[in-house]
């Protein structure tokens, strides 16, 4: 399963260290080539010794200890890696990551990679649940971290609580699972819309809506790792953009219309998830408009939509739309489905607790022309993606089969 994959395994300072050694055991079995950084407080609860005749190649243990004088170590693991896998995380390495902070050989390396990075906390259940700790965890799985959370058990403290590292085969399993996803968009060509556009009143002004982009970026990232090449086209958003991916940044709905038709053909699936408007003001002032009597009247045009102008264009690529709606869900989503020939739609009622705008988690049902496919309960933006992701690459072929490719 894991045969040709290089994997950095870190061991970080906690009394689950020792179950490194069973991890390290594990992936060398699977036929992962695992070199292995430990900290200094992981070599106080387990030698690296151990791990060096598990993994069959020295340890790493010190960043100035450069044994190859052609390469510099940390930049050479971290080129090299496919994946990094730390396990046991402690708060500490937590925080150094979610800081970009490099005081020894993991940390320094972390900063260098590149690749993805699979984390295994481990820790008190205080700790883990420490708003600085919650914070940190947020802000690395943003980047795009992944977690192999905790178990909860008899924790070496004393409490029976969360915060055990979760099994060496439940993270070898999360490792493989990793692997199995990486490849199976590899060679699409993915094109997502994200965020709120803008319709300029004037120089100063603008009309706007809610969207933060969240759902849209957690959906390009997905894509990205999966292995697709993922085009962004992003107007007003309020996260980070995601790394890895080609950016196209627009204001209006003319512009993310135009930079998706330009885009259109050499696409193969297309998820809308932007937040589009539906009307702009019928003339852009070009000076500010001054205030004059108590009314002021805008008048506004109908945006051509974008999804409806991609359905009928439609060829080989797999078109996924989005609708956020506050009543009778099903009902205006299988019309927007059928009117803009999607091949499937997300919806979701933003009124409801933890759906919708702005917030970091959504409840979704997805349909197709057959009708509701899969409900998503209450999850993160992330995983609700990552389950979007998994359903389109699973439909892929029958929309190939039906353009006849
Ligand atoms: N959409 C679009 N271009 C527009 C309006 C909407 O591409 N001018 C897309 C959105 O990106 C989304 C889907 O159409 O994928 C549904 O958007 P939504 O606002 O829910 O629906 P509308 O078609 O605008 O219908 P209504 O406003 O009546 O609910």
């Amino acid at each position: 399963m894991l045969t040709g994959k290089s994997i950095i395994l870190g061991i970080t300072g906690g009394i689950a260290a020792y179950k490194g050694a069973a991890l390290c055991s594990k992936l060398v079995q699977a036929g992962a080539d695992v070199r292995v950084i430990m900290t200094d407080s992981a070599a106080k609860f387990i030698t690296p010794l151990t791990l060096q005749t598990l993994s069959r190649h020295p340890v790493y243990t010190d960043t100035f200890d450069e044994r190859d004088a052609a390469v510099v170590s940390h930049i050479d693991l971290a080129d090299h890696a496919d994946l990094i896998v730390i396990a046991p995380a402690t708060a500490n390495v937590i925080g150094k990551m979610a800081n970009g902070l490099a005081d020894d050989m993991l940390s320094t390396t972390l900063l260098a990679a590149t690749c993805p990075i699979l984390v295994a906390p481990a820790m008190n259940v205080h700790m883990y649940e420490h708003p600085a700790v919650v914070h940190n965890l947020e802000l690395l799985a943003s980047r795009g971290v992944m977690y192999v959370e905790p178990g909860t058990g008899q924790l070496a403290c004393g409490y029976v609580a969360k915060g055990r590292l979760a099994e060496p085969e439940d993270i070898v399993a999360a490792v493989q699972a990793f692997f199995r996803r990486s490849k199976r968009l590899e060679g699409k060509r993915v094109l997502v819309t994200a965020g709120g556009t803008m319709e300029r009143l004037d120089p100063v002004r603008y009309l706007t809506n809610d969207s933060s982009g969240k759902m849209g970026f957690a959906i390009a990232e997905a894509a990205r790792d999966m292995g697709a090449q993922v085009t962004l086209i992003a107007g007003r958003t309020a996260a980070a953009v995601p790394a890895g991916v080609r950016l196209i940044s627009v204001e209006s709905a003319e512009q993310m219309l135009n930079a998706a038709l330009h885009e259109y053909d050499n696409t193969d699936i297309v998820v809308k998830s932007a937040a589009v408007a539906d009307y702009r003001p019928a003339a852009v002032q070009q000076r500010k408009i001054k205030k004059t009597g108590e009314k002021l009247v805008l008048e506004l045009e109908r945006t051509t939509d974008i999804l409806a102008a991609l359905g009928e264009r439609k060829q080989q690529q797999f078109l996924v739309g989005f609708a956020a709606e506050t009543e009778q869900i099903e009902h205006y989503a299988m019309d927007k489905l059928r009117r803009k020939h999607c091949d499937l739609l997300v919806a979701n009622d933003v009124s409801a607790e933890g759906a919708g705008f702005n917030g970091d988690t959504n409840i979704m049902q997805v349909y197709s022309a057959e009708g509701l496919l899969e409900s998503l309960p209450l999850m993160t933006k992330r995983e609700a993606a990552n389950r979007l992701m998994t359903i389109i690459a699973d439909r892929l072929p029958l929309r190939r089969e039906s353009a006849g490719l």
